[in-house]
């Protein structure tokens, strides 16, 4: 039998495809949510661990100094709030893990303890917390902060938060509800405790004000590539979101993260490394290379593209000439491994000029264009050598539209359960179980 491996898809709350000829009818709508239910009721019935809504909370400016392209494109601008989205997600499916991210520059602990408790009591432990940092200082104005603090210190904050916040999860004993009829109790005092943290960065008195839920911790998604982010991960996370540059790339990085959780004690096996990849397939691999052609040749897709590197960035690449390479030494204190990826493009040697860099980005570090079994074959082939533990979708152009989903949830993932890699039914009843199944 071959080793199986666990599929997720990354996305964010955005308006889905809108400005070509497979826009959905209802594609107006979307800030319903309707639409992304329907994804995942789609995505639950193949066989999908868990789908993952990205976030950032801001309007960005960093392409040419100005807003316009960000809105005009759709460029993550408009981006509603993940968490009421799982929230609808989570009671419209049954079985799946919903993820939903939040900033720990952001939320004070308690509110996002207490929230992530509500959330996976009212999931039945099918919730998980993507931990970000944020990486961007229009995001930290919003919240009256003149800018961010530098990449690394930001990950010592997480790293104080992420403890501020398990103590918190941990006030209440796991069987401290006792609802007892004879002495008329509902929760037993002594199995609920204060915290009284006084840490750095922060302080709180504790206990939570929520029961404990089915996870009594949410499941938790990471995705820091930069030393410091894979510290934190290891030490952290049950899945790591990860973005390879090729099946070395990713062999690295997999390797890397365990030893590093070995070396603190935790079990290699329970950490996900989960590959973000952007498959097309098509009835036939000329259908599916016409698909890609068709994606990066919208008259947006470049500054589309741009406008969002520069957002994750804070490095205006509208100064740059599209038919020259960049020049060296571009540095960012926002997202790390997502330039550092970029900047290396599809790994073939030779210097490559910001368009080509473009146009491979959508590659996402493997190139997985064809019928859904070869596809499937080349996902298979991936994981063989890479080692585990499976993929994260996260379509190419990013905007989704049903026709995609539809191709990836009916067209490759039923490849995929013939060929026995992915699951074909749900057996646990929480994330994290879901995610340590195999
Ligand atoms: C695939 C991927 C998805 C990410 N999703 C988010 C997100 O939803 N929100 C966010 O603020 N940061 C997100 N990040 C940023 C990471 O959380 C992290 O802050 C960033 O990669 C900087 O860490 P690093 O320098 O250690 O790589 C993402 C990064 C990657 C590579």
């Amino acid at each position: 039998m071959p080793k199986k491996f666990h599929m997720g898809w990354f996305m964010n709350f955005i308006p889905p495809e809108w400005d070509t000829d497979l826009a959905s009818p209802d594609v107006a709508l979307w800030p319903n949510g309707d639409f992304y239910v329907d994804m995942a009721q789609s995505m639950e019935r193949a066989g999908f661990d868990l789908i993952m809504i990205e976030d950032t909370v801001m309007v960005a400016d960093a392409y040419g100094g100005t807003m316009e392209g960000a809105l005009k494109h759709s460029a993550f601008a408009p981006k509603h709030d993940p968490l009421p989205l799982a929230v609808k997600l989570i009671a419209n499916t049954s079985k799946m893990g919903v993820v939903a991210t939040m900033s720990t520059s952001f939320y004070p602990p308690y509110l996002l303890a207490r929230a992530c408790s509500t959330v996976d009591s009212i999931a039945e432990g099918r919730f998980g917390w993507n931990i970000v940092s944020s990486a961007e200082d229009r995001a930290a104005q919003n919240f009256g902060l003149a800018g961010l603090p530098e990449h690394d210190e930001r990950y010592n904050v997480a790293q104080e938060y992420f403890e501020v916040v398990t103590r918190l999860w941990d006030s209440w004993d796991a069987d401290a509800v006792v609802m007892d009829r004879s002495t008329h109790t509902y929760a037993d005092f002594t199995k609920v405790r204060t915290i009284d943290f006084e840490g750095q960065y922060f302080t709180s008195r504790g206990p939570l004000n929520t029961v404990p839920s089915p996870q009594l911790r949410p499941t938790f998604l990471q995705a820091g590539a930069s030393p410091k982010g894979r510290a934190f991960a290891s030490g952290a996370a049950d899945a790591i979101i990860a973005v390879g540059t090729g099946v070395e790339g990713m062999k690295e990085y997999r390797d890397d993260i365990r030893r590093r959780a070995a070396d603190i004690g935790r079990n290699p096996d329970d950490i996900k490394l989960l590959f973000v990849v952007s498959p097309t397939v098509g009835a036939t691999a000329a259908d599916a290379r016409a698909e890609v052609d068709r994606v990066l040749n919208h008259p947006s897709y470049i500054e589309k593209s741009l406008v969002n590197l520069s957002s994750n960035t804070e490095i205006d690449f509208r100064q740059f000439d599209l038919d020259e390479p960049l020049p060296e030494g571009l540095t960012t204190n926002g997202e790390r491994g997502s330039l550092e990826h970029f900047l290396r493009g599809d790994g073939t040697p030779g210097k490559k000029t910001l368009r080509e860099l473009v146009m491979q980005r959508a590659k996402r570090g493997l190139e997985l264009v064809g019928t859904p079994a070869q596809v499937a074959q080349h996902l298979a082939d991936a994981m063989e050598e890479v080692g585990g533990d499976g993929f994260l979708i996260s379509k190419p152009g990013w905007d989704l539209s049903r026709n995609y989903i539809t191709s990836i949830c009916d067209g490759l993932m039923p490849e995929l359960q013939r060929m026995g890699l992915v699951r074909t039914e749900y057996t646990k009843s929480t994330l994290r179980e879901t995610l340590r199944e195999f």
